[in-house]
């Protein structure tokens, strides 16, 4: 008998583990080996995916390893040129990591297994025998032979992504209507474009979960917070300090605004969605325990809220609720978390975390003792969603588990798209699974194209659309 659920691509057996009228989503595509797979071959092999940010590479030769799917890449700042590049971390000579360092500076990097070696533009610039008469006698064509680069590499107000599809639309393009958001996260705290830097290193763990759990559906999930995080809510244990009653968030929206859950069933992207309906962004609202944060934060606030008095904040702005950019990333005001695949029930999370880069070391040291308190395997907040993240997987992989579907039908029927507004969004009550449901319309258009030329332009929404 054969199991396999494995499609070939233009194949529509996966719409069959997927029902758009119940709302409801097959566990076998969050438990099936073969689904896996695929899923990296035709998601994580297409998209564009994030590396990390400029601020690991400040000087020529700083190198940091990231990853795209199941595969290393090493993101290296050239010596010569001070072009950051992304490569695939694997040796041409034969397959062994090239870096096996997380993060570094390096002049050249010298394969551990037989010393191929390679310049910080990824040239193969040295290897064993190469003029050996008895060995390559000067026939290795050295420029042939260099480490493999991505296909597509950009650097996005500091945020570095990479594809390995030469096919794939531009990075803005990808990212849509998303686009003002990503680039407003980026922003310092005065408003000032690509004002921040990462706290190096970050956390990195592993969560024995199918990448999509956390990944597709914690932006935004509205109706987890009151039972999952009751403990910290009850204890009123803010970011900082106690805000109005334990709300945890770090400031109140205090622009009159219609907040949404949106999903952008054409691109797959979506979370929180505000629209705000004025300009300008409220006054600061004091928030830290450390001495001298606030007048810190209240300053670069008032050079926002000027730049920002005539214009309306995107749809993510002032602290509105994180979203996710298709497939793996979530993003919200100074917390981004990628979602790393590696085998169908482990996936790696980590959480970068960003504060203005010129900001004092008492604030610096102010903001990295708030996002470890909070967030993280040790935060108070994140070992809750993981308690249960870490139960889904083997709670559904069972013989009889596996027969019943999961329900995403959360305000199935209730959105509405609006005149004029891009892409495909679809606006929904502030509660709903709307956005989830977007990205299993996206992640289906993926599993199903044979290649880009299916998946952008959008040419049907009819063709990629489930909901
Ligand atoms: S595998 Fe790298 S030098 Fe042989
Ligand atoms: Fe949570």
């Amino acid at each position: 008998m054969d199991l396999s659920v494995r499609t070939s691509k233009g194949d529509k057996f996966l719409r069959s583990f997927i029902d758009s009228e119940k709302g409801t989503v097959n566990r076998e595509l969050y438990i099936n080996q073969d689904v896996f797979e695929q899923e990296m071959e035709q998601i994580y092999r297409r998209c564009w995916l994030f590396l990390g940010h400029e601020s690991q590479l400040r000087n020529p030769g700083d190198f940091f390893v990231s990853r795209m799917g199941t595969e290393e890449v090493l993101v290296v700042r050239d010596r010569k040129d001070q072009k950051i590049r992304a490569f695939l971390n694997s040796c041409r000579h034969r397959g062994e990591k090239v870096c096996r360092y997380d993060q570094g500076n390096s002049l050249i990097f010298t394969c551990p297994f037989h010393a191929w070696t390679y310049d910080t533009s990824g040239r193969l610039v040295g290897a064993a025998g190469q003029n050996s008469p008895q060995g390559y006698a000067g026939d290795l064509k050295k420029e042939d032979w260099g480490l493999t680069e991505v296909a597509q590499f950009t650097n996005y107000y500091g945020t570095l992504w990479a594809t390995w599809d030469k096919d794939a639309p531009s990075f803005e393009d990808y990212l849509g209507p998303f686009a003002e958001s990503v680039r407003y996260m980026c922003e310092g705290s005065d408003g000032v474009d690509n004002g921040l830097e990462v706290f190096t290193p970050f956390q990195k763990w592993r969560v024995p979960t199918n990448w999509k759990v956390p990944a597709f559906t914690s932006s935004r999930d509205p109706e987890h917070g009151a039972m999952t995080h009751r403990s910290v809510n009850a204890a009123a244990i803010g970011p900082m300090r106690e805000l109005q009653g334990g709300d945890r968030s770090r400031k109140r929206q205090l622009i009159e605004n219609i907040t949404y859950v949106c999903g952008d069933h054409n691109l797959g992207h979506g979370g929180a969605w505000t629209k705000y309906l004025a300009p300008g962004i409220a006054e600061y609202v004091d928030g830290w325990y450390e001495d001298g944060v606030d007048d810190y934060f209240r300053e670069m606030h008032v050079k926002k809220m000027e730049k920002y008095k005539d214009r309306i904040v995107p749809p993510q702005g002032h602290d509105a609720g994180h979203f996710c950019v298709f497939p793996n990333f979530i993003m919200d005001a100074w917390r981004w978390r990628i979602w790393h695949p590696h085998e169908v029930g482990v996936v790696e999370r980590w959480s970068l975390f960003g504060v203005d880069k010129d900001a004092p070391k008492h604030v610096k040291d102010a903001v990295r003792h708030y996002v470890m308190r909070y967030n993280g395997p040790s935060g108070a907040t994140e070992s809750d969603d993981m308690e249960n993240w870490n139960y889904v997987y083997p709670a559904s992989r069972g013989a009889v588990a596996r027969e019943w579907d999961y329900n995403f039908a959360n305000g199935l029927g209730h959105g509405f798209q609006e005149d004029g507004a891009p892409g495909a969004l679809v606006f929904n009550g502030n509660r709903s699974e709307e956005a989830h449901r977007a990205r299993f319309s996206r992640w289906l258009a993926f599993m199903e194209a044979e290649s880009w030329d299916d998946l952008y332009p959008i040419k049907s929404d009819a063709n990629h659309r489930l909901w």
